[in-house]
């Protein structure tokens, strides 16, 4: 692999292609005057064209060599000439076996482990010179900074496997001073390897810098060097990020410089063939930052295993200062913000097979400053907006914005309409994206799929934003404006829990109209008696099959209200279409594709003999040709349904963690009904997890998961998909459904079965369970039997809830097994993920036709 070029737009302005080249050659060593940038292209081909001419040329320099005639002297006879061949041979037989002998004794125990941190050093101001690794100034500088840290590290308790600090960056920053990037290697028996963490070895750092609790500053000395202790950031990296940035692996690795404002340097990235791993080192004007936008990028799509372009809030890959990570392809345009004016951007693709593309660009741009202080309008609704820092780009993790809201009146309180977003007071464990405080309360936010409102009943309001995730997060929008304390919402209006406020017909109309169904609960006298409100619950309960008014009167004259003929197909957007175009002909005649989905899902036959997962029977063979049970690490760990030939749905929670988010370390069984029996085993290939799922209490709790070898054919009458119920798939309690898992059979005994356990549950209905629970969302549904005693346990989550169509007998996946307090405990059912409400996010990554 080689870098072939780069090039400008504008010679005017910009370096021409072959400076450019001159400068990617010799990895940064960038001559001041040469400092802008423009057009980044990098195209990486395969490099065997290359080789193969060096390898030729190479033999044919040899073949000129021995065409040499060599002169023959008499005394070299053919007996000594054996002697002394045998003589060579030996010699040069005993020294590489003591080499090899060295190599592998010290390959076999010792590691080289290594460390990439950064510091600010206050007491020395940078000079242009430090920009070019070979100047005098740089290399005095970085030896200096490196005799401190051997210092440093050979007086500590690692001294014994302490092997070299390297420093690999000089540059300003926004805070003054020298920010200063380094490697720090151990070569450490394997065994030891372990007490080597990253703290510990940050700790003997920071330990050795003495600090006066007289000036109070962060700043203090180690070894005569003025080193910023906050400043202190370090982590473990990896080898091949050692040898390239300092100097050996790679030769795709640019320095650029960005030096005027706003304007936008572009970054492309092209990449055919081969494995390559790149480098680009993002420098602005002092004071200012670097925002980075990605327009479009084509890489592989497995949980960056193959590719990856991260994007560092420094100039060397030091894992906790990530800003994000792309894993997937993406077309819309995402964008960055550095908090320093450096930004190092990696591009890693472990084989390329096929066209890899990025497209995006840098700028740079202002600190801005967020919050200020607002006074709302007499007139209540809202009348502005707040915005997180940079919107509408991500937002930095490190931010405080502070806005003070005053009303005009007493009576008039703050409202705040969030986006896709809702807080919820601060629990004891700490919020894991950002925390808000308002008057004094503490809350943490959340992403949801739609908007909440909050009210404060101040006419005094101060919010204060941190922003204290590891990575950037999602913009933020919020709108803002006086409500009437009194009357939260104006007459004629429902709260809804999430604050909005909707009309009060549309309040138990069989709608969600407040997204959390908080308008539907507590519903059950309108329900059953249609005497009272018939004509406005007419839409929802009407013609649907179930008798929800007592009278059953919502399902007389039904027939009427069917859109299409007996010739006609209905659409699930309810379109008609001709009955000879639809349903399962292997062509989508339906806009929203409903004529071809869920025709081969959902056929499962369920055995007649009742036995009795918790309080659950031995399921029959076959019998739940979708079940999959999920091995993390080769033991059992969740379950899964199959919903395609290649696509498992989970649960989210399943795959919290560093290693359980890695798809490597799981396998999926298909077609098993005892364990270690299954008739198709596969690795998992890629896992995505729903981007709004909550850890807190289980929202959004579902997950995809890609196979990496498709189920064949062949296994057709072992492994079945299920179906996927549509977003207007409606669930009716009392309904009874299935549950089947491999989990615990008992709440106290931690031993998973065997043996495939079932066990039939009935629907639960939404305002008991919520008055059982409390914390019940819409992405959520209950089921299992009052009295307790059947019910998913530990091991069963992910696994199905399956559920048989009374219209056409097919199954269909209801819910995912997702928590419950205990398990079989009476009066607490199992809570499950509603799938019906993620339909159309599963069609996001799995076509609708199988
Ligand atoms: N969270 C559990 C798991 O990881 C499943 C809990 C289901 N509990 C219940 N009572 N239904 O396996």
């Amino acid at each position: 692999m080689a870098v072939l070029s780069s090039r400008s737009v504008d010679p005017m302005k910009y370096n021409t292609s072959t400076q450019m080249d001159e400068q990617n050659s010799h990895a940064s060593a960038k001559p001041e005057d040469e400092q802008s940038v423009s057009n980044i292209s990098v195209q990486i081909v395969n490099a065997e064209e290359k080789l193969a001419k060096r390898i030729f040329a190479r033999k044919n320099h040899g073949k000129s060599k021995s065409k040499k005639k060599v002169k023959r002297t008499t005394i070299w006879n053919f007996q000594n000439k054996i002697v002394l061949f045998t003589l060579i041979l030996f010699v040069i037989g005993v020294i590489t076996w003591t080499l090899l002998w060295l190599f592998i004794v010290e390959a076999e125990n010792k590691d080289a482990l290594y460390f990439v941190g950064l510091f600010r050093v206050a007491n020395i101001e940078f000079l242009p010179e430090y920009r070019q690794k070979e100047s005098r100034e740089f290399l005095s500088v970085a030896q200096n900074v490196q005799q401190v840290m051997n210092l440093v590290y050979t007086t500590s308790a690692f001294s014994k496997f302490y092997k070299q600090s390297i420093v690999s960056d000089v540059s300003n920053n926004n805070n003054g001073g020298l920010l200063v990037h380094f490697w720090i290697v151990f070569v450490v028996p394997q065994a030891k390897g372990q007490m080597f963490c990253e703290d510990c070895v940050a700790a003997i750092l920071k330990d050795s810098i003495q600090t006066s609790i007289i000036n109070r500053t962060s700043v203090g000395s180690l070894q005569g060097l003025a080193v910023d202790m906050d400043s202190i950031v370090l982590s473990a990296g990896l080898r091949s990020d050692y040898s390239s940035t300092t100097g050996t692996g790679t030769n795709c690795i640019y320095d650029l410089y960005a030096d005027r404002l706003h304007q936008h340097f572009p970054l492309d990235i092209t990449a055919t063939s081969g494995r390559m791993i790149c480098y680009f080192k993002l420098i602005a004007l002092v004071g200012h930052l670097i925002r980075l936008s990605i327009v479009s990028i084509q890489i592989e799509a497995d949980n960056c295993i193959t590719d990856s372009l991260t994007i560092y809030d420094s100039l060397m890959p030091i894992k906790s200062k990530i800003l994000y990570r792309i894993c997937e392809p993406t077309n819309s345009l995402m964008s960055f913000v550095s908090t320093n004016n450096l930004m190092l951007i990696t591009f890693t693709s472990m084989q390329i097979q096929k066209w890899k593309e990025i497209h995006g660009y840098f700028e740079v741009i202002t600190q801005e400053k967020c919050g200020n202080t607002i006074l709302t309008k007499e007139r209540t609704g809202f009348e502005g907006r707040i915005l997180s820092p940079y919107y509408p780009s991500y937002y930095p993790p490190k931010c405080i914005c502070t806005w003070n809201f005053q009303t005009p009146q007493k009576s008039l309180g703050i409202a705040l309409k969030f986006h896709n977003y809702t807080i919820s007071e601060k629990s004891l464990k700490g919020c894991e994206r950002g925390w808000w405080r308002i008057n004094e309360h503490m809350y943490c936010g959340y992403y949801i799929d739609h908007q909440t409102v909050f009210h404060i009943a101040n006419s005094v309001v101060n919010i204060e934003l941190q922003c204290s995730s590891k990575l950037s997060e999602q913009p933020l929008l919020v709108e803002y404006g006086s409500y009437d304390i009194s009357q939260p919402c104006p007459a004629g209006y429902f709260q809804c829990s999430s604050g909005l406020c909707i009309r009060q017909a549309q309040h138990c109309d069989g709608v969600n109209d407040c997204f959390d169904e908080s308008d539907e609960l507590f519903c059950v006298m309108y329900k059953v008696n249609c005497n009272v409100s018939f004509s406005l619950q007419r839409s929802s309960l009407a013609c649907d099959g179930i008798h929800d008014c007592e009278d059953g009167r919502d399902e007389q004259n039904c027939t009427k209200s069917i859109p299409c003929n007996n010739h006609t197909f209905q659409c699930r957007d309810n379109v008609c279409i001709k009955k000879q175009n639809a349903k399962c002909d292997g062509t989508v005649d339906c806009l929203d594709g409903s004529d071809e989905s869920n025709c081969s899902c959902g056929s499962g036959k369920i055995s007649n003999i009742y036995h009795r997962i918790v309080g659950g029977s031995d399921a029959q063979e076959g019998e739940w040709p979708w079940q999959v049970s999920l091995h993390f690490v080769g033991v059992a760990y969740c379950g899964a349904s199959v919903i395609s030939r290649e696509w498992l749905l989970s649960a989210a929670h399943c795959f919290q963690g560093n290693r359980l988010s890695d798809p490597r370390t799981w396998t999926a069984h298909l077609g098993m009904r005892a364990q270690g029996n299954a008739k198709f085993v596969t690795p998992v290939r890629r896992i995505i997890v729903h981007e709004y799922y909550n850890n807190r209490n289980y929202d959004y709790d579902i997950a995809l998961l890609q196979l990496s070898v498709p189920w064949p054919d062949t296994m057709k009458h072992v492994i079945q998909p299920i179906c996927i119920p549509s977003l207007s798939h409606k669930v009716h309690s009392g309904e009874k459904c299935w549950i089947t898992g491999w989990g615990q059979r008992q709440e106290a005994n931690d031993q998973g079965s065997i043996i495939l356990q079932k066990a039939e549950v009935e629907i639960v209905d939404q305002t008991l369970c919520h008055s059982t629970y409390g914390l019940i969302t819409a992405r959520m549904l209950c089921a299992g039997v009052m009295s307790g005693k059947k019910d998913g346990c530990k091991g069963d989550s992910g696994g199905p809830l399956s559920c048989r169509s009374q219209s056409d007998g097919k199954w269909f996946l209801t819910g995912i097994v997702s928590w419950g307090y205990g398990c079989g405990r009476p009066n607490f059912p199992g809570v499950y993920t509603r799938v019906s409400k993620f339909a159309s996010w599963i069609h996001r990554y799995v076509p609708l036709v199988l």
